[in-house]
């Protein structure tokens, strides 16, 4: 095994410091699996207040040189709580406030070509103490201008790997913005960092990675078709031979029911009745009837229209009428909050609901409730179902991306070769969910059996860090020793 390659992920999230979907768990989860695989992994990442606060011990790794005359840019570098080492970059004026990373001033443009910019610095000189990439992996469209910024500038570089963890957040950026940002006018073109008249930074990305990855292999195939390819398909359907899906994996001492910090009570496959003390426990946390034969569908999510929660919507009322009960975690789209916020008022007892973000209760939900609904119009990996599946909580889910690849349908087939694991659902309609919903609610209540069946086979699945960390490792032993 090659041992050591020294590889640099760029990213904007990291969990637990600066979360805001699941791009924050796989930065906080992969880096472990790598180095356990031999790699001399770091990160780059903005100096976040909430960041640089948590670390502790961070010396200086470097000037940069001034940016977009917004001022000195400079390396910091620390360990994460897990030892990985970890760089921020430290440019005051476009990092240093309060909020979450996205914090919308009009700057976002010049804040992450910062971090691009940064990346390819590092990549191309290494830091003050020698520390240079062999691989800079660049992570969504946060880091998407990386990649261009080391191929179009002549000399050695490290290679590149753009990836893509959701195609629907492009980055598009006027073109004013190239000169501050110090890329050549001469690329700004069809095959070059030009999207539709703007400057794109994922696109960006897509042209000029040596490599290509995504999250699943469904959505590696599902982005080269107009459908999901948010027009960027005919360049992904060109460059498919550089195009990987490696799924995701998670966090076994995070998301574990005999492990998570966050349960009332601990639970395993052999040991199930601290799901029941779960169950229960959520019920009162949310306000539900405390009723443990009532089927509790659990949802925990960004409210944004990818997710599907409408079609969720479309269903309270059956739900209801079925005696099941709906807790819910999320928050984001205003109109969904108050969506969600009406049906809970108009079904006290029978649907929770708690508006904003909290780790602890997303954990409580994902292990108390029966099944977790993931209706996703798309879903590049979805980890959501992963964890649900881990505690033993059926997933219902849409055919799509990741969802696809990881929940195996309740069909009469599936449940006799012992492979069922959730509910599988082919349209994106009410209607299909509602069906799905039927099926869940009938093998819960009929089959009990049949229900604890699925969720041994359910908490039997595999889905280690371990497997995505060794299709990476192929990927850069292919490009550092090709
Ligand atoms: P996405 O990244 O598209 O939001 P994922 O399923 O990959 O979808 O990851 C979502 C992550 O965010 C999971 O770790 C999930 O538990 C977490 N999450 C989503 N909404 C909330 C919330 N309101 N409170 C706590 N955690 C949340
Ligand atoms: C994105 C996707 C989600 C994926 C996550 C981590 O936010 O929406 O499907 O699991 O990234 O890769």
């Amino acid at each position: 095994m090659v041992r050591g390659m020294r590889i640099l992920h760029v990213a904007a999230e990291l969990f637990p410091y600066v979360k805001v979907g699941g791009l924050a768990d796989v930065m906080g989860a992969l880096p472990q699996a790598l180095r356990a695989e031999g790699a001399d992994v770091r990160l780059l990442l903005p100096a976040y207040p909430a960041l640089r606060d948590a670390l502790g011990g961070v010396v200086s790794a470097g000037p940069l040189g001034p940016f977009a005359g917004v001022g000195e840019a400079r390396l910091l570098l620390g360990r994460t709580a897990a030892g990985v080492p970890l760089y921020l970059l430290d440019l005051p004026s476009l990092f240093d406030r309060p909020g979450g990373p996205y914090d919308e001033r009009g700057d976002s443009c010049l804040r992450f070509g910062a971090l691009s910019w940064a990346a390819a610095r590092l990549g191309r000189q290494g830091d003050a103490q020698g520390w240079r990439p062999q691989v800079v992996q660049a992570h969504d469209w946060q880091a998407g201008l990386a990649p261009a910024y080391l191929a179009l500038e002549a000399g050695p570089r490290p290679a590149t790997v753009m990836t893509i963890h959701n195609l629907a957040y492009q980055g598009r950026c006027p073109p004013s913005v190239l000169k501050p940002l110090g890329l050549p006018a001469s690329a700004f073109h069809l095959h070059g960092l030009e999207f539709h008249g703007d400057l794109g930074f994922l696109k960006a990305g897509l042209v000029y990675a040596d490599r290509l990855t995504t999250v699943s292999p469904t959505y590696a195939r599902e982005i080269q078709t107009p459908e999901q390819g948010e027009g960027l398909e005919g360049l992904l359907a060109h460059r498919s031979g550089d195009l990987t899906g490696i799924l995701n994996g998670v966090d076994p001492d995070l998301w574990h029911p005999s492990r998570s910090p966050h349960l009332p009570m601990h639970f395993a496959s052999s040991r199930p009745s601290g799901k029941k003390v779960c169950k229960n426990h959520l019920q009162r946390e949310l306000g539900l009837r405390e009723s443990p034969a009532a089927p509790l569908f659990g949802i925990v999510s960004r409210f944004a229209v990818q997710k599907g929660l409408d079609l969720v919507l479309e269903n309270v009322d059956h739900l209801v009428a079925l005696g099941a009960q709906l807790a819910v975690l999320g928050s984001g789209d205003p109109a969904l909050e108050a969506a969600f916020r009406a049906v809970a008022a108009q079904h006290p007892g029978s649907v929770g609901l708690r508006v904003g973000y909290d780790e602890g209760l997303s954990h409580r939900v994902i292990a108390g409730s029966d099944a977790l609904l993931v209706p996703s119009r798309h879903e590049p990996c979805g980890l959501t179902q992963l964890y649900a599946l881990a505690f033993g909580t059926l997933p219902v889910v849409r055919r799509t991306g990741g969802l696809a690849d990881t929940v195996v349908d309740a069909t009469s087939q599936a449940q006799a070769e012992g492979r069922a694991t959730g509910f599988v659902f082919e349209d994106p309609n009410g209607w299909a969910l509602g069906e799905a919903l039927n099926r869940a609610c009938g093998l819960y209540r009929d089959q009990p059996a049949a229900w604890t069946r699925l969720q041994r086979t359910a908490m039997a699945q595999d889905f280690s860090w371990r497997t995505s960390a060794r299709q990476h490792m192929e990927l850069y032993r292919a490009l550092v020793h090709p």
